[in-house]
Parts: structure tokens; sequence; C-alpha cells
């Protein structure tokens, strides 16, 4: 049968990378789908820019009502950030019976149930695995595979453009500001970094991995947040002299009295298993009452690392197009818990 068509939103650090994997695996992909997957149009803010990937400058468009409601285009696949035009085009997709996939923490950590409900009211899919971890697969890991157990805990690293900070001030010895523009210069950094460095980005993906995790919905606002800004060049120092590292942790935990979202910096041993997580890596180990410890690592940004994930899920949505299986996976249940306050 024919191509699966899609529209792609945005064509920056991570629609680049989606471009780029489509063209250098298609074939492959093909063969594993059984139809061709083809970028149909592509919405920018800006048609004339200079782009990171060669694209046919006729399928730019900065009208957006122009792709969702062109009954051709099958899948949506929003890469363009923000949480205002993306949560009207991502609905007004769903409504108009197209799946979506989403790379988008900010917009699923504030309007996670309004968009898992609009999914599975339309019957289409909501996938996101890169908005977790960039191209580790942990998202569906968690709902699916891990889904006999009861979690008792996640944690680990979850923003990479922190991390590489906190490594190359470590290792290297190097300005804070002039890494953080370097992790920019690579893709890694958020549009506005201070995202990252606030600890927001990783209370984001901790908000969406808290509530597969528990099953309830825990919002960005629930997680309690500290950032790397008054992480000084002396404070990793001293801590190696004591044999530690610092590390921007996130840690989500479920007991009798509720559940417990929060992202600090803190001290690790030097021979604890996230401690040697450097760069733009990350780690998320999961303790479940049957698994034990199971522990996820990979690149957590950037642009074919993310891409990776967000073909995945392409894949996985055109498949289910494929056999008519859409929309089942968004219809699990959820139930409201109470959420702890964590002190400051
Ligand atoms: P980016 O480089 O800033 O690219 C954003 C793209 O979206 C640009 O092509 C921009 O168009 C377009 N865009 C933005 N707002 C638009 C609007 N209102 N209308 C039309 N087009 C619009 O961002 P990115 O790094 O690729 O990140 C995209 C999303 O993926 C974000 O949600 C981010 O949090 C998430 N994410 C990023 C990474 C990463 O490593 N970078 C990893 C995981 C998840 P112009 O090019 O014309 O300006
Ligand atoms: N800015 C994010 C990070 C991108 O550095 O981890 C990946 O989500």
């Amino acid at each position: 049968s024919g191509p699966v068509n899609i529209g792609l939103l945005g064509l920056g650090t991570v629609g680049s990378g989606v471009v780029r994997l489509l063209q250098q695996n298609g074939a492959l992909i093909t063969q594993k789908l059984g139809r061709p997957l083809k970028i149909s149009r592509v919405l920018v803010r800006e048609r004339n820019r200079p782009r990171q990937v060669e694209v046919d400058p006729a399928l730019l468009t900065t009208d957006a009502d122009g792709i969702i409601n062109d009954p051709d285009i099958h899948i949506i696949v929003e890469v363009m950030g923000g949480t205002d035009a993306a949560r009207e085009y991502i609905l007004k997709a769903m409504e108009r019976g197209k799946s979506v996939v989403t790379a988008n923490k900010d917009l699923l950590a504030l309007y996670g149930k309004e968009l898992f409900d609009a999914a599975a009211s339309n019957g289409v899919d909501l996938f996101f695995e890169a908005s977790v971890g960039g191209g580790i697969p942990i998202i569906r890991p968690l709902k699916e595979c891990l889904a006999g157990n009861k979690i008792r805990q996640v944690m680990g690293i979850v923003n990479g453009t922190t991390n590489y900070i906190l490594t190359k001030m470590s290792r290297e010895g190097r300005d804070f500001q002039e890494v953080l523009r370097e992790a920019q210069d690579l893709g890694y950094a958020e549009a506005d970094p201070a995202a990252d460095i606030e600890g927001d980005d990783a209370a984001r993906k901790m908000a969406i991995l808290a509530s597969i995790a528990f099953n309830t919905r825990v919002t960005y606002r629930d997680v309690y947040r500290e950032g790397i800004s008054r992480i000084t060049a002396q404070d990793i120092s001293y801590a190696a002299d004591l044999g530690y590292v610092i590390k921007l942790l996130g840690i989500a935990r479920e007991d009798e009295e509720g559940i417990e979202v929060r992202v600090h910096p803190a001290l690790l041993p030097g021979n604890h298993p996230l401690a040697s997580v450097n760069d733009v890596f990350n780690a998320i180990f999961i303790e479940g009452d049957a698994v034990g410890e199971a522990m996820f690592y990979g690149r957590g940004a950037g642009s074919m690392p993310t891409a990776s994930a967000v073909v995945g899920d392409i894949i996985e949505a055109a498949r289910n197009l494929n056999y008519q299986t859409r929309g089942r996976i968004t219809c699990t249940c959820f139930y409201d818990k109470p959420i702890k306050p964590v002190g400051t």
C-alpha cells in the first residue's frame, strides 16, 4: 500500500534529526513496516532560514492548519516545543483522527491528562518516548514491560545539558557559562536554557515518569525543584576531595502516605553507578517489587539520539494504523493519589 504520510511540526535540532534518520534508514524502515514513511509537510516559523538538513523547500510551510486539516496526513509529529501552539495543534490533529508523536515534556507535564483523554476519546495514539531521556527507551518499558511491578522508586539523571556542564566543570575545570554555550551549540539545551539550569526540564521529566510509575497524575507543579545555578567550581572541587561527585538527580518515590517527586543537586560517592554517568548521558534506575533494580542508560539529548526515539514512535503509530489498532495503548486507568510536599 501507499506511504504513511507525516506532518512534521518543527525543523530544529530534533526535527532535522527525524528527517535525517528517515533519509538514512528509509529503506530499512520500509522493510520493517511494509510501507514507506513520507514527510509530506513541515511546519516552521521562518521558511527561508538555513537548515541543518537537506529538505525540499516546497515542503516547508508556516500554515499549521494546512497540515492539520490535510486529510492525506496520517501522523503528526510535534517537535516544535512550547505549550500554547503545540497544545492547540495536537488537540486539533487528534480531533481530525490523526495519531500524534511528540517530544514535548513541557506540554505533557502540564496538560498530560487533557491530551491523553483527547487521544482516548478520538481513538488515536499519543506517543512520547523522546520526552524523557532523549534516545533512551524508558517510557514504553516502564508503561508496558514493567507494568506487572509495584514500582517503589524512580531515580536518575534526566537532563543532558546540566550533566554535560557538571562533567566539564568537574573533569576539565571549565567555566559554567562557556560549557553552557557549548551545550547549546550541540543542540542539547532547551530554547530557554534556564529550564535546564534551574531544574525545570528535569522536573517535567520526573512528573511524566512518576505519573506512569505510580499510576497517577503528577504535574510539573507537584515537583520540588532546585537547579545547578548555585553550584560553583569550588563546590565541585571540595566534593571531589572527599570522594564525591555532584549530580542533578530526579527522585520519585511512593509510600503509604503518598508520592514524593523532587529534583535537586546531590552528592554521590564516586563509586555510585550514577557517578560515572557523564557528559550528555542520562541514566534512570527503576526499583520494582518483581524486577528489583533495572537501569536504563544512554544519550539524554541531541539531534540523532532524540530522533531515534521519535522515529521509533512514528513506526509504532504507523503499525497501529496498518493493523487498525490505534488508541489502545493510551487507555490506561489513572487514579488520584496524594502528592507529599517536599521540605525546602
Ligand atoms: P528547536 O531547535 O528550537 O526547534 C524548534 C523548531 O520548531 C524550529 O524549526 C522552529 O521553526 C519550529 N517552531 C517553533 N515554534 C513554532 C511555531 N509557533 N510555529 C511554527 N514553527 C515553530 O527545538 P528542539 O531542540 O528541536 O526541540 C523541540 C522539542 O523537542 C522541544 O519540545 C524539546 O523540549 C524537545 N526535545 C529536545 C531535545 C534536544 O536534545 N534538543 C531532546 C528531547 C526533547 P524555525 O526553525 O523556523 O524557527
Ligand atoms: N534540554 C534537554 C536536556 C533535552 O538537556 O536533557 C533533552 O530532553
